[in-house]
C-alpha cells in the first residue's frame, strides 16, 4: 500500500484541478501492475482506456461479463480490445445465467435485482480485485445525484483498495468531445436514447432531456446502483463473505448456503528439453497446494510412461501426445481443477488446438537458449543428440516453434526459480484464478 487514508484529502485537493491524464499517470507510477481499470465500456471508460493506452498501455482492463450484456456491448469490447491493444480480462460470475436460473429461479433480476447484481457483478469484482492494490472507475459527478460528491481518490473499504475516478469532474459533453476528437468507437445504443448501459434485462432507453443519466437502469425498482460502488458490504438482508483462504465464496441466503467453486485453468509450460519446465511446475504445484487450490500436474516425462507410452518423437507422434494431454487437461480444467502441464510441445499448431479446447488456457514459454539447455544436459540426451546417437532431438535436429504471443515468458537462465514461480502466481491472482496470498 502506498496511499493511506490520511493522505487522501491532500491528494484530492491536488487532483481537483488536474487533467485526468495526470491522475492516471500518478496511478500508473504508484501502483504499476497492481493497478486495474474496471469498465463496462461506457463513454467514460472508453476515454479512460484511450488515455491509458498512451500513458501506461500495459494496465490491466477488467470488465464484468455478466453474460447478460447487449450484443452491441460485446462487439464494442472486441473492437476496442483490438484497436487499443488492451490487456483485457473478462471477469465472469461462477454461475452461468442458466445455472443461476436453476439454483435461484428464472429471471432473478426481475424479483431480486440486488441479489442478481451481487452474484453477477459485486462478488466477481471483489474476487478479481484481490490481485490489485488500486482500481480505476468511470464514476462522474454529473451522472446522478448519488454521484455528486464522487472524490477523485478514495479508500474503498469494502474491497480494501484505493479507488480512483480520474474523470469525476468531467461532464457528458467533454466525454463525447474527446470520443469524437479521437474517433473512438462507442456503443451504438447511445444513439438510440440509451444513456447508461448495463445488462439488457435491466436497461431501458431514457427521454433525451432526462437530467438523470442513469434513469434507464433498473427502472420500476428503487434501485439506482448495482452495488459495486456502494460502500457497505451488506445490502438489505443478504450477507456475503469471501473467504480468501479457501478460495470459495459462500453466499448465505436464509438457510441455504451456495458454495462457489474454484475455476479451472491450465498453465501450459512449453520450451526446449532442459529449459526448466519440470522444475518450475513442481515448485508451482507445491505453492498452489499450499493455497488449497486443486491441482494436477501433467509432465512429458511421466505421461510418456503411461498414457502415451506407445508414442515416439516423430511429428505425428508428438501431435498425438499433445492431443491426448489436451483432452485430459480439458476435462480437468472444466471441472474446476488447475492443471500444470509441462511438455516440449514444439509445434505451434498443436498448442493452438489446446488453447481452443481448454478453459482458461495460459501459455507459459519457458525460454532458455539451446546453449543453456545443452549446457545443463541433466539427462545426457543433448550429448547423445550432438553425437548423432539420438535422432530427431528437439532443438538439435528437430524443430521448436517458439510461441508468438504467450501469456507469460519465463527466462529461466536469467531469473531465479522463486522469481519465475512468483510471476506465474501473480498472473493467476490477477486473473482471479487463485486466491491472493495472505500477506502479513
Ligand atoms: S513432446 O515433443 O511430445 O512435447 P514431451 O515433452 O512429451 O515431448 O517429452 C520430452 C522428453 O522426452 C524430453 O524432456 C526428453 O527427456 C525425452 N526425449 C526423448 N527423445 C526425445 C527427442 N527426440 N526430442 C525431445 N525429447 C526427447
Amino acid at each position: 500500500m502506498t496511499v493511506f487514508e490520511d493522505q487522501l484529502s491532500e491528494l484530492n485537493a491536488s487532483f481537483e484541478d488536474a487533467y485526468p491524464q495526470e491522475v492516471l499517470r500518478w496511478a500508473a507510477e504508484s501502483f504499476g501492475d497492481r493497478l486495474a481499470v474496471v469498465t463496462s465500456f461506457q463513454p467514460t471508460g472508453i476515454v479512460t482506456m484511450h488515455m491509458l493506452s498512451e500513458i501506461a498501455p500495459k494496465t490491466t482492463v477488467l470488465t464484468l461479463d455478466t453474460g447478460l450484456l447487449f450484443p452491441e456491448t460485446y462487439a464494442l469490447m472486441d473492437e476496442l480490445e483490438q484497436r487499443l491493444n488492451l490487456r483485457l480480462i473478462r471477469v465472469r460470475p461462477n454461475q452461468t445465467v442458466e445455472q443461476q436460473s436453476r439454483t435461484h429461479g428464472a429471471n432473478l433480476w426481475e424479483h431480486d435485482p440486488d441479489k442478481c447484481c451481487n452474484m453477477r457483478k459485486t462478488i466477481p469484482l471483489g474476487r478479481v480485485l484481490g490481485g490489485y492494490d488500486a482500481w480505476i472507475t468511470g464514476l462522474r459527478r454529473d451522472q446522478s445525484n448519488g454521484r455528486r460528491a464522487t472524490p477523485m481518490v478514495s479508500w474503498d473499504s469494502k474491497n480494501g483498495k484505493v479507488k480512483l475516478s480520474p474523470l469525476a469532474t468531467w461532464n457528458e459533453e467533454m466525454i463525447w468531445a474527446y470520443i469524437h476528437a479521437h474517433e473512438l468507437p462507442y456503443n451504438p445504443l447511445h444513439d438510440q436514447n440509451y444513456s447508461s448501459i448495463g445488462c439488457y434485462p435491466c436497461t431501458q432507453p431514457v427521454a433525451p432531456d432526462s437530467p438523470d443519466k442513469r434513469a434507464g437502469r433498473w427502472s420500476g425498482h428503487v434501485k439506482t446502483e448495482c452495488g459495486i460502488h456502494v460502500a457497505t458490504e451488506n445490502s438489505g438482508t443478504h450477507v456475503t463473505t469471501e473467504n480468501s483462504d479457501i478460495h470459495m465464496t459462500t453466499e448465505n441466503k436464509g438457510d441455504t448456503i451456495v458454495a462457489e467453486r474454484q475455476q479451472g485453468f491450465t498453465l501450459w509450460l512449453t520450451g526446449l528439453s532442459g529449459a526448466g519446465k519440470t522444475t518450475i511446475s513442481v515448485a508451482l504445484e507445491q505453492e498452489l497446494r499450499a493455497r488449497e487450490v486443486y491441482i494436477e500436474r501433467l509432465d512429458g516425462d511421466t505421461v510418456r510412461e503411461g498414457l502415451t507410452r506407445d508414442l515416439g518423437f516423430s511429428k505425428e507422434d508428438r501431435d498425438k501426445n499433445i492431443e491426448r494431454v489436451t483432452y485430459v487437461a480439458k476435462l480437468l480444467s472444466r471441472n474446476g481443477v488447475g492443471v500444470v502441464a509441462a511438455f516440449i510441445s514444439p509445434y505451434r499448431e498443436a498448442r493452438q488446438k489446446a488453447r481452443e479446447q481448454i478453459n482458461n488456457f495460459i501459455e507459459v514459454y519457458v525460454d532458455a537458449s539451446l546453449e543453456v539447455c545443452a549446457g545443463r544436459d541433466v539427462k545426457g540426451l543433448y550429448a547423445k543428440a550432438f553425437a548423432g546417437e539420438l535422432k530427431g532431438f528437439t532443438g538439435v535436429d528437430d524443430p521448436y516453434e517458439a510461441p508468438e504471443s504467450p501469456e507469460l515468458v519465463i527466462h529461466s537462465g536469467q531469473e531465479t526459480l522463486e522469481e519465475s514461480v512468483g510471476r506465474i502466481l501473480q498472473y493467476l491472482e490477477q486473473r482471479a484464478l487463485i486466491p491472493a496470498a495472505v500477506t502479513a
